[in-house]
């Protein structure tokens, strides 16, 4: 699948944003190994800190439906920057990636965005192989 694709599928979550307390509003698109697309949008609530974030809703819908291995991630927050995913998400992404390789798109919208490896937004990090669970 191409970024665009993914891109426009995180565009479209966005539009589902319940953001009533920060009106900042984001959508996310998850490609898994079995060519399925997920989407989650960021669901906020009036005690702050149950807030779910647009990409850890799009990777939940994903496991929950058995799919379980993300290959790429379009992520959609401010449309005149780059959105860089919270360090919380980051540490989601680890637990589910296919390798640290996996493609992390940050777009403004479908022709305008950045691509980085997962290992260069998180480095040093603590995963599953230091619990040799892997
Ligand atoms: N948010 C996301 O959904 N994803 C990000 O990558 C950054 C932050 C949400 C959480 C909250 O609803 C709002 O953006 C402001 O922090």
């Amino acid at each position: 699948m191409n970024h665009e694709t993914l891109i426009k599928e995180a565009l479209k979550a966005r539009q589902m944003a319940y953001t009533p307390y920060s009106n900042f509003n984001v959508g996310a698109a998850v490609l898994t190994e079995d060519g399925k697309v997920y989407t989650g949008c960021n669901i906020e609530n009036a005690s702050f800190g149950a807030t779910n974030c647009a990409e850890r809703t799009a990777i939940f819908k994903a496991v929950s439906e058995g799919s379980r291995t993300i290959t790429a991630i379009a992520i959609v927050g401010d449309l005149n920057s780059y959105t860089y995913p919270c360090g919380i998400c980051r540490q989601v992404f680890l637990e589910f990636a296919k390798d640290e390789n996996i493609e992390i798109i940050l777009a403004k919208n479908e022709k305008d965005y950045v691509v980085e490896k997962l290992k260069d937004i998180i480095p040093g990090a603590f995963t599953k192989k230091d619990l040799n669970k892997e």
